[in-house]
């Protein structure tokens, strides 16, 4: 009986144990196994080998699954051996931000300043040309010429695929929906200041008009945090009533999973309880009480501690965890980046070892079913036993003890953590199938700034300094053409391009780091 005779799922079973190179020798060997492979073969590999990646996304809708899986097992390559085209998406902007970032499938928005510029996803024919990233436009959000008003956070907001609606937060306590009319791509237009046609709606102030310092979304959902610790729920649809607690802390980043089988929201600040997890119960009430702490190492064990007593730090990065990880995939893994410089992945189904006394003075709670007889100005306290989880992963480079401002997850074989450091614009990167060895990179220009904001790709890496957004491209067919044209001078904006072969790329300092063991 020969190999292409045997029957379609027994074929189906061998190529799920193939890589690309081993599918494409196949497929050169009959008829029958090309065929085969071209229909079933490629898209199991996808399937079996998922990489997310917005800024593709257009571009994969018009590709083969062959083509897909060829250009996703190239990245992967060059990831291992860390070839990638270093490119800032602009020059650099007039004074210092601190800016945010948001990725769609349509764009990537960066807001700095009181402007939001806006980097389009294009199309490409042939998997040899990498998919190009436009600047689309810029607009200006500032009302008053002589009252600047700093974007402090950015989401976008479920539209129905039409990818072009955003919450944007501002130092003065302002929040806006706004909408980015697209516009048809000139290719005459000037790459210089294109303006961006925007339409914008006022929406409610968190209490006592503190300033939103992180917003997350997920679906229909909308979570905003401020400054001081307010947290408000907020259903896009405006049908159910929004949610709001008080977690009473300095309070820096937030992440909404709600694909997770208890849905949960969790909260970085600065405290003595730096990250915690509060679960959302059906119709979307967030509760006030934390279900879980994470913390950073096992603490005063044998007792019950006071939340209130526990070591101080701060959580100012938050991420889900990479798809392609030894523990799976689930929403219950949590990636956080903390002011000592360490990344720390939680996994939220371990049990927990210790747990500690969590005081709340404010009523009524969700938790207790009677609380509709409880005075609600009446505040009453009430101390509970919440369990502390510790990380089952913990990243360092050991060069640098920075505090991580910003986190993300997804990269070469969708198994890398990706970290921007407080400082000299370093993002360090740990595959974390071998996570005691990993590599940082300067941005170019090698900007003396934190990485305020990361996102992580399949392919691409985008970050944004205080001076400007730029990318780590590894998929394969990158030119000049593909990201915003830059003034070709050497030493402009204290960038240095590569001579020779592949000018499309500018010089990044790099080095590796490892640490002896895992802790
Ligand atoms: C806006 O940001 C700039 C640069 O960080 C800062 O100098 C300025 O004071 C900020 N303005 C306001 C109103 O916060
Ligand atoms: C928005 O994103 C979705 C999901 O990738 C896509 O199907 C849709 O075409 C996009 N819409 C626009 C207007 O590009
Ligand atoms: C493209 O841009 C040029 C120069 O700004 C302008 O004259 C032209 O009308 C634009 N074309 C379209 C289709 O918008
Ligand atoms: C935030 O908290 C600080 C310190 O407790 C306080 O001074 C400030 O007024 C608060 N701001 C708002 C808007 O509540
Ligand atoms: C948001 O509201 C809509 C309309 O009422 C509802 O269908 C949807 O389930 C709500 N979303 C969540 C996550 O509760
Ligand atoms: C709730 O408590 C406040 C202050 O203690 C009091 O003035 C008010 O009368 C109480 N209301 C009810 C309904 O008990």
């Amino acid at each position: 009986m020969s190999f292409s005779s045997l029957p379609v799922d027994v074929l189906i079973l061998v190529f799920e144990s193939l890589n690309v190179d081993d599918l494409s020798s196949l497929a050169q060997t009959c008829r029958v196994v090309h065929s085969a492979i071209t229909e079933f073969g490629w898209s199991s590999y996808l399937y079996l080998h998922p990489r997310q990646s917005y800024s593709l996304s257009a571009a994969k809708r018009g590709w083969q699954p062959r083509t897909i899986a060829r250009y996703d097992a190239k990245s992967d390559l060059s990831w291992d051996t860390q070839a990638f085209i270093a490119r800032p998406l602009s020059r650099t902007w007039s004074g210092k931000h601190q800016p945010v970032v948001v990725i769609t499938p349509s764009r990537l928005v960066v807001g700095a300043g009181n402007h939001i510029y806006s980097y389009a996803f294009g199309h490409a024919r042939y998997a040899s040309v990498a998919p190009p990233v436009s600047f689309e436009g810029s607009a200006s959000l500032q009302d008053h010429p002589e009252r600047p008003r700093n974007i402090t956070a950015l989401v976008s907001i479920e539209d129905g695929d039409k990818n072009c609606t955003f919450d944007i937060a501002f130092q003065d306590g302002a929040i806006e929906r706004i909408y980015l009319n697209p516009s048809r791509p000139n290719a005459s237009r000037l790459p210089s200041t294109p303006e961006l046609s925007i339409t914008r709606y006022r929406l409610p102030e968190m209490p006592a008009s503190d300033f939103v310092e992180s917003l997350s979304s997920q679906a229909d959902i909308v979570l905003a945090l401020s400054s001081n610790g307010s947290a408000r729920l907020t259903n896009t649809s405006f049908t159910s009533p929004t949610h709001e607690i008080d977690i009473r802390s300095r309070s820096w980043t937030s992440y909404l999973s709600l694909s997770s089988s208890t849905p949960y929201a969790a909260f970085g600040t600065a405290s003595t309880t730096p990250l915690t997890v509060h679960p959302i119960f059906e119709g979307g009430e967030l509760s006030p009480l934390p279900s879980a702490i994470l913390h950073s190492k096992k603490m005063l064990a044998g007792e019950l501690p006071l939340a209130d007593k526990l070591p101080s730090s701060a959580v100012y990065g938050l991420s889900k965890g990479p798809p392609n990880a030894q523990w799976g995939s689930s929403p219950q893994i949590l990636v956080s980046g903390w002011y000592d410089g360490k990344v720390r992945v939680y996994d939220l189904r371990v049990p927990s070892i210790t747990s500690c006394r969590y005081t709340t003075n404010r009523a009524p709670s969700p938790l207790s079913p009677n609380s509709e007889t409880t005075n609600a100005s009446t505040t009453i306290n009430q101390t509970h036993i919440i369990p502390i989880h510790t990380p089952i992963l913990s990243l360092v480079d050991r060069w640098s003890y920075e505090p991580i401002y910003s986190v993300s997850s997804g990269g070469g074989s969708a198994s890398h953590i990706a970290a921007g450091t407080a400082r000299h614009s370093v993002v360090s990167f740990w595959d974390i199938r071998k996570p005691a060895t990993g590599w940082s990179v300067h941005a170019p220009g090698n900007d003396p700034s934190p990485v305020y904001s990361v996102i992580l790709e399949s392919s691409r890496f985008f970050g944004v300094t205080q001076s400007r957004p730029f990318v780590y491209d590894f998929g394969p067919g990158v030119s000049l053409d593909t990201y915003p044209s830059l003034p070709l001078i050497r030493g402009f904006d204290n960038l240095k391009q590569k001579k020779g072969t592949n000018q499309a790329t500018y010089h990044v300092l790099r080095y590796t780091h490892s640490t002896s063991g895992i802790y």
